[in-house]
């Protein structure tokens, strides 16, 4: 396993339209097993390939009940909205009041090539949300209202 260098906004990567994965191969499952460690080692509750600059359809997500991995996945389902804080790894020292759906239902592939369906309801609705639309090129700044302050951010600190 290895940390993966996580790409910042500028780089035009993070602005490609993600592949789907048509094959798990060994490298899928070790690209899944670095994204981890890199998750883990910028503290980050979600990452997607793209951020690692590969351009695949893969997400992970982990808001502290438990890794969801995701391959090729698709949101099915959104009921209702809740508006909240933001921030994302490639995009440090920043955060962003953004409106999500606050329940979210997503199809995805798990490593061993099983489809499963997961809903997420609040925080872990904006985690899939955030992730899986890094994957089409979208960055939560694209959609935030606004960006907190210097001062708006010291004081969460
Ligand atoms: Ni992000």
């Amino acid at each position: 396993m290895a940390i993966l260098n996580i790409v910042t906004s500028e780089d035009e990567v993070l602005r490609k339209k993600c592949r789907p994965v048509d094959k798990i191969t060994p490298r899928t499952l070790t690209l899944l097993d670095d994204m981890l460690d890199t998750m883990r080692a910028a503290n980050g509750v979600g990452l997607a390939a793209p951020q690692v600059g590969i351009l695949r359809r893969i997400v992970i997500v982990d808001i502290g009940e438990g890794l969801i991995e995701m391959i090729n996945p698709e949101i099915i389902a959104t009921e209702g909205e809740q508006e909240g804080e933001e921030g994302c790894l490639s995009v440090p020292d920043e955060v962003g009041i953004v409106k999500r759906p606050n329940i979210v239902t997503v199809q995805a592939t798990d490593r061993n090539g099983e489809p499963f369906t997961i809903r997420g309801e609040g925080l872990l609705a904006r985690a899939f949300c955030h992730e899986i639309d890094h994957l089409d090129g979208i960055l939560y700044i694209d959609k935030a209202s606004r960006m907190l302050t210097p001062e708006e951010m010291e004081d969460e600190e």
